[in-house]
């Protein structure tokens, strides 16, 4: 595009959103938001927008519905201001997980937040790693929708031998997932059967899969309260798996997740930075800036992304 290409970030992750600007060798624009006595949030651009290709990184990270209207605000905003085409990039889009009717009178509401985003003016959304990938038809508007799972499988190609490995997903939401790691890592898979007790607790119903004396690696979209990945550690070890590791494309570690972790037998935890890294003896972070400045440099000059999807 023969636009100037402007990157922009909300409060939600900084870091990231600076870490693309530099890997886009570019300085990240100047905005400022601000909240009212009311609690009203106000969102101003610093800087011209005009003719602008404007791409704001947001991750939907508590808290979530500060973040989703700072970022409703600001697509509003650019749009007002003049810019040519406006790309919601939402490394993190948690309301992914809201994408079914599986109960009566509930909202699907990663389907409303995508009619919010279109209607606020985005033009565009770059996100990863969606909790179910259908989320994407949602949009009306080209959604290019990244992988973590080069970067998952390279750290577990370096961390860990694969030798007598076997690749676990630690529910039947994650099977696809779990099966193309498995696939590139050329290893074995096997898969939990998870049944959520609530919000915060889940229960293991079966183990599939052959994993004694094996090292198991379990992938995830997401590592909430931890819940799922301490109960699947369980399952794994009682089953006979010599050592747990786990890797997520989003570490979002609410609630009771590091003490979870801290006291689980699992080895270590790995999550990329869409969400702001925790600190922890067993977690590392993979950060996938690279990543989202490639497809953001794609993007604006109208080339191919989809090499970066698998
Ligand atoms: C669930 O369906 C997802 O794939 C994750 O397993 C889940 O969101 C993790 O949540 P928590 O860490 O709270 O168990």
């Amino acid at each position: 595009m023969d636009r100037p290409l402007l990157i922009f970030s909300g409060q939600s992750n900084k870091p990231l959103a600076q870490a693309i600007a530099e890997a886009l060798g570019l300085p990240l624009g100047k905005s400022a938001t601000q909240r009212f006595a009311n609690d009203n949030l106000f969102v101003r651009f610093e800087e011209s927008l005009r003719e602008g290709d404007v791409f704001i990184v947001q991750s939907l990270t508590p808290p979530v519905q500060d973040h989703l209207m700072e970022l409703l605000m600001m697509v509003d905003a650019a749009k007002g201001a003049s810019a040519a085409r406006v790309t919601a990039v939402i490394p993190y889009f948690s309301y992914a997980r809201s994408d079914k009717k599986d109960a009566p009178r509930i909202s699907i509401a990663a389907r409303l937040i995508a009619d919010l985003l279109q209607t606020a003016g985005a033009d565009r959304v770059l996100t990863m790693t969606l909790h179910s990938p259908q989320v994407h038809g949602f949009f009306k508007v080209p959604v290019d929708h990244l992988s973590a799972e080069p970067v998952i499988a390279n750290h577990f190609a370096t961390r860990v031998d694969l030798e007598n490995a076997v690749v676990v997903a630690p529910d039947a939401g994650d099977l696809k997932r779990a099966s193309s790691l498995a696939r590139r890592l050329r290893l074995p898979l096997a898969f939990i059967d998870k049944e959520r007790v609530s919000d915060t607790e889940v229960r293991v119903r079966m183990l599939v899969g052959e994993v004694k004396g094996k090292t198991a690696l379990i992938v995830d979209d997401e590592i909430s309260t931890a819940g799922s990945l301490v109960e699947a550690v369980e399952a794994l070890l009682q089953a006979g798996a010599k050592e747990v590791y786990a890797a997520a494309t989003h570490g979002v570690y609410v609630g009771p997740a590091l003490e979870r972790i801290a006291q689980s037998p699992v080895k270590e935890v790995a999550a990329t930075d869409t969400c702001p890294p925790k600190v922890g003896p067993k977690l590392k972070t993979l950060p996938v800036a690279p990543i989202f400045a490639e497809a953001i440099w794609r993007i604006h000059r109208g080339e191919s992304v989809s090499s970066l999807f698998t």
